[in-house]
């Protein structure tokens, strides 16, 4: 039998996106295919998944980055959003700085609720991290640096293979050892905990102009231009925003936030950068 597989993935700095294309290559092979769907705005990835027709499939996967030791916030409404998928199998991944926490049994929680079969799951994937707390560290977590590299990507080829024969054998169980633990900044990362402990966006209407590229980065439209941007709405607080303006006209003030972090990274033996060099 020829094995039929999607892969529905976001990424939002390219990690998740090369680490879904080499699943897909191991899930890929003669008569095998795996196709790709990538995941971009909140409301658009809504109507996709509610319209998308699932029945061509055998295999279904859902790849996503952590945020704050979790999916990203609109996944999850995203997840909610998918059809009945009793009957067909998938498999859950994520790409991480390396402390994945529970992403990947929140995703569960709901795809087990639309009645998909996860077969198999992977945490492991690591993926240069560009959150703002970093950026003393030169807008990286140190031990994030380099990946993914060739012997990671060779490993998510060597997942997607093993994925294709649990797909093929129909003895193959349902995946249940996840880890269900939430972190110890669990409170901190709740919605209403990241907009009251973290930054407030805050623009600078000299340097801003008016380009619109925050607007189009956002991948929950929290950002309207007005002729400005405002932010409208709760969001992933993912702050790629203020990272990826050209004109650095989002400044947030980190200033307590980063130092928290220099700490706790000075403990684990980092050396911060001084900032600017
Ligand atoms: C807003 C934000 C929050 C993050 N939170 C975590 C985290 O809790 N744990 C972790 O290991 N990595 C965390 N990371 C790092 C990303 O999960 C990692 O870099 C991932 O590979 C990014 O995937 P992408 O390039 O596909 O967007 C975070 C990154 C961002 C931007
Ligand atoms: S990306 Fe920067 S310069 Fe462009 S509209 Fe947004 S804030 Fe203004
Ligand atoms: S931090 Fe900025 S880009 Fe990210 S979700 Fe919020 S408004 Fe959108």
């Amino acid at each position: 039998m020829a094995l039929r597989s999607v892969i529905f993935y976001f990424s939002q700095s390219g990690n998740t996106k090369k680490y879904a294309e080499k699943i897909a290559e191991g899930l890929s092979s003669g008569e095998h295919t795996c196709e790709l769907v990538r995941f971009k705005k909140l409301k658009n990835d809504i109507e996709l998944v509610k319209n998308f027709d699932f029945s061509k499939y055998d295999l279904i996967g859902f790849g996503i980055p952590v945020y704050y030791f979790k999916p990203p916030f609109h996944i999850l409404d995203i997840l909610e959003a998918l059809p009945s998928l009793e009957g067909k199998k998938g498999f859950l991944f994520c790409s991480s700085g390396g402390n994945p926490g529970a992403t990947l049994y929140k995703m569960k929680v709901i795809t087990d609720k639309k009645g998909l079969k996860i077969i198999d799951a992977n945490d492991q994937f690591v993926g240069l991290d560009r959150h703002p707390l970093y950026r003393d560290f030169d807008y990286t977590l140190p031990s994030s640096i380099g990946h993914p590299n060739e012997e990671d990507l060779k490993k998510a080829v060597e997942f997607g293979k093993q994925l294709l024969e649990k797909a093929l054998d129909p003895n193959t169980p349902e995946k249940t050892d996840f880890w269900t633990r939430d972190s110890d900044f669990a409170k901190i990362t709740s919605f209403e905990g990241l907009n009251s402990q973290f930054p407030k966006f805050k623009l600078n209407k000299e340097k801003c102009t008016q380009c619109g590229s925050c607007a189009e980065t956002c991948p929950v439209d929290a950002i309207v231009l007005d002729p400005y941007p405002k932010w409208i709405k709760k969001c992933d607080r993912c702050y790629l925003c203020e990272m990826w303006c050209p004109e650095q006209a989002i400044e947030c003030n980190w200033s307590w936030q980063v130092e928290v972090m220099n700490n706790l990274m000075r403990k684990k033996g980092y050396t911060p950068k001084k900032r600017g060099k």
